[in-house]
């Protein structure tokens, strides 16, 4: 019932809440320079009504500059942001009207309860007390917080507190929200919970733009995300055609005793096979990105093959270099 009225609301926002050219986010070469560093270095992309577009960096790519200036809370060095008609250089509170924001720190009050978080966020923003409460029973219920709502911020598990983050940018019913690192440093299952209320606040039809480092969360959430690094956009698309543009179709992994390893890597090098190592696993890719042929090393005791499809962990790595990192 709660989730087809959250879609009701949201479609109705979405409908109006386009900018000149249909999109719901707009930024046009913006540039952030902190002192010798360009944090962003003049990007541009668009998120369409409806779309979940990632962003997807290592540490220090410029994610979250990007997000604090499309959420009006760091002024461009130039450049130019349309939110949902707002021109956010011009009118920077005027897109905390619109827009829901979900920090990489939550930013929550730990001396307030869980109930309270929510409805001291949505009375600031505007909502009346009654407003304000009806939402937080709401919200609290979307998210499976209910029955902590008169637990304090503090008692809550690191799950918990990200799930609260999210919940207070629904409070005011955005139809856009802006989310850093939703799930960073949660457990696998709070993860998967986080996804799964993701997911439906995506089928409801808000827009959100996130950040992450997590591969699979870009695949599983992602309909396009762009690749960032040193302040740039390196490439844009859906998770299927940055795949079949940068990362092999089969990759084989190889399990390794130490004993086995200089027999591999021999035979790798003499073949002239590109090939990786992290600790115990070699990772193999043939050339123009086919099955590598291994069938040297069937018979070598010690090393276990496996293979699998190319997947956004090679774009990344085919494109920047370096490898997505969790931190
Ligand atoms: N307030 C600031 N003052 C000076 N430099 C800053 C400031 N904020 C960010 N930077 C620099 O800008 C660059 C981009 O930082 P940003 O926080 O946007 O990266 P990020 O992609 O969000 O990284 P992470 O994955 O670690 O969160 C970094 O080199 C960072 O040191
Ligand atoms: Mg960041």
């Amino acid at each position: 019932m709660l989730r087809d009225r959250l879609t009701n609301e949201s479609q109705q926002n979405n409908a109006a809440v386009r900018n000149a050219n249909g999109s719901v986010i707009h930024a046009e070469n913006i540039k952030k320079i902190y002192g010798d560093i360009a944090a962003v270095d003049g990007i541009s992309f668009s998120v369409e009504p409806g779309e979940t577009y990632g962003l997807l960096g290592p540490n220090g790519a410029g994610k979250t500059t990007t997000m604090r200036m499309l959420s009006g809370l760091s002024p461009v060095n130039s450049g130019s942001i349309s939110v949902a008609g707002v021109d956010v250089v011009k009118d920077n509170r005027g897109v905390r009207e619109v827009m829901g924001v979900v920090t990489q720190h939550d930013g929550l009050d730990n001396g307030l309860t869980v109930f309270q978080n929510l409805f001291l966020h949505g009375f600031l923003a505007g909502l009346s007390r009654k407003e304000s409460k009806n939402r937080s029973h709401e919200v609290l219920e979307f998210f499976g917080l209910r029955d902590r709502s008169k637990s304090n911020v503090y008692e809550l598990s690191g799950g918990m507190k990200r799930r609260l983050a999210i919940a207070r940018s629904m409070m005011t019913n955005p139809s856009v929200i802006v989310m850093d690192e939703p799930s960073t440093g949660l457990d696998p299952q709070s993860r998967n919970r986080v996804w799964e209320e993701l997911a439906v606040l995506k089928d409801s039809g808000v827009t959100v733009l996130l950040s992450t480092h997590y591969m699979e969360e870009a695949t599983i959430l992602c309909d396009r995300l762009s690749i960032m690094d040193h302040g740039v956009i390196l490439d844009e698309g859906t998770p299927d055609q940055m795949i079949e543009r940068h990362a092999p179709k089969e990759v084989a992994q190889l399990r390794v005793t130490p004993t086995s390893l200089r027999t591999v890597r021999d035979y790798l090098n003499e073949r002239d096979i590109t090939f990786r190592e992290v600790g115990a696993l070699v990772s193999v890719t043939g050339a123009n990105g086919e099955r590598p042929d291994l069938s040297g090393l069937e018979d070598t005791d010690g090393v276990r093959t496996s293979y699998r499809a190319g997947n956004l962990e090679d774009v990344f790595l085919a494109i920047t270099g370096r490898e997505l990192r969790d931190e």
